[in-house]
């Protein structure tokens, strides 16, 4: 039992084995499926100075309610990013990527904080795999990052994301659609939850968001009467050109994300296995956000993906199958040499386990036959001999063969595996 108060902080977790490896796969397919589709990756700090943060938009919970933000022993104003898009935008003005050819796309892999309220699936630190495409306006931008994400979901082994498509319109339709919600809102305000009449005054458009006051929703204005011709000219090509690969893709109407920076294209996916309120990913186009943290306008859209919640739907799938290598047995007085032989056989690419704990023959036998396809023992007169005995545990064959034909031997018995290293 670990005392109180050094027990890990509430909303974070351990990661063990397998679940570390099933975290580790998913990055790998990720990165891949990436690099495939053009991505680079990049990597920027856990945490920036505060005030990238708030470029996100103060009306948003993760930097109003949720940030964890301290000042360091310096005085420096710092948060632990609590997600990646802003950081990143941060990076591409700073680093002057603006003027590398466009478009930008760039992936990142990493922990993001955000002082949730404990509950399933919303963790205080998460892991997201993230996408950005800096510098198109053009529809196939948002299709392009769409299609990434639903490609990393199907590699990873999930079916037929759900994917739901909005449009939040630009500077030019979405004032006239919020001053509509306002006036929709105002009158029925008696019927409305705490929280929506909280958002009626800050984020109206959040309104739609609410899975209380569905009633009042459902008769609320139609974002899409609101859109001008520009947005619905792109939602319509963003929708097109996914249908056009053969994935589905619905409009939800009451789509709208929680973070202010988006502009016209916004998008999320669910599970069946996870609650309505919690996605897979999400995303969309904020073509605003590099102009207001002071760097060049940049046309933007990207995702976030929450690997937690994507092991979580997938169950058991990116279980990795055991490393069942070789086990190099050593009799008393032989450690050095079974040592030496083990690693000898690591430098050949082979999944090698040996000794640590001083046990007896028998006992490393036993522990052998758990953990490796096949058992070398090594000592004796016949070491002297240049000989080393072998068991194969899935065949029961056992045969003396020459220490020096250990590799050519397991090479025959043991497959290697994508990683270079072997299994049964
Ligand atoms: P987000 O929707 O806040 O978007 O987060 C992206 C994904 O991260 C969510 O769909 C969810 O899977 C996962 N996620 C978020 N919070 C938690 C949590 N507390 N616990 C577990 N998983 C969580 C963004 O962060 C944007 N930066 C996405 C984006 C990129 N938009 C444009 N570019």
């Amino acid at each position: 039992m670990i005392r109180p108060e050094l027990q890990r902080p509430t909303g974070t977790q351990d990661i063990l084995a397998p679940q570390s490896w099933r975290f580790e796969k998913f990055r790998r397919i990720a990165l891949d499926t990436a690099k495939a589709y053009g991505f680079d990756l990049i990597e920027t700090p856990v945490f920036e100075q505060s005030a990238v943060f708030l470029k996100v938009g103060e009306s948003t919970d993760i930097v109003q309610h949720e940030r964890y933000a301290f000042t360091d022993v310096g005085g420096d104003d710092l948060t632990l990013r609590p997600e990646g898009t802003a950081a990143v935008a941060r990076a591409y003005i700073q680093n002057g990527l603006y003027n590398e050819p466009k478009p930008l796309k760039v992936v990142y892999w990493g922990p993001m904080f955000r002082r949730e309220r404990p509950q399933a699936e919303r963790y205080r630190q998460h892991t997201q795999f993230g996408a950005e495409l800096y510098g198109s306006e053009d529809p196939a931008a948002d299709a392009e990052i769409i299609l990434l994400a639903c490609r990393v979901v199907e590699r990873t082994g999930l079916k037929d994301p759900d994917v739901r498509i909005n449009s939040i319109g630009c500077v030019d339709c979405r004032p006239a659609y919020r001053q509509a919600l306002i006036e929709y809102y105002t009158e029925r305000r008696a019927e409305l939850c705490q929280d929506c009449q909280n958002r009626l005054e800050k984020n109206p458009l959040r309104l739609l968001d609410c899975k209380v006051d569905v009633v009042v929703r459902a008769t609320a204005p139609d974002l899409s009467t609101f859109w001008c011709e520009a947005c619905r000219t792109h939602i319509e090509a963003v929708t097109a050109a996914i249908g056009a690969t053969g994935r589905a893709i619905r409009r939800d109407p009451f789509l709208v994300r929680g973070l202010d920076y988006y502009t016209r294209t916004v998008f999320e996916v669910g599970h069946p296995s996870l609650g309505p309120n919690t996605a897979l990913f999400g995303g969309g186009r904020y073509d605003g956000l590099t102009g207001a943290m002071g760097g060049p306008e940049s046309p933007a859209v990207g995702f976030g993906m929450g690997i937690e919640r994507m092991l979580s739907a997938l169950g058991t799938a990116l279980t990795p199958d055991p490393q069942r290598g070789a086990y190099v047995a050593n009799l008393p007085g032989f450690q050095t040499h079974a040592i030496a032989v083990a690693e000898s056989l690591r430098g050949e690419g082979f999944a090698v386990d040996y000794d640590v704990m001083g046990r007896s023959l028998k006992a490393q036998l036993r522990d052998a036959s758990r953990r490796a396809a096949v058992v070398v023992i090594i000592g004796g007169e016949e070491w002297e001999r240049g000989v080393v005995e072998i068991k194969d545990f899935s065949s029961g064959e056992q045969q003396a063969i020459g220490r020096h034909d250990l590799g050519s031997y397991l090479r025959h018995h043991l497959e290697r595996d994508s990683d270079g290293g072997t299994t049964a």
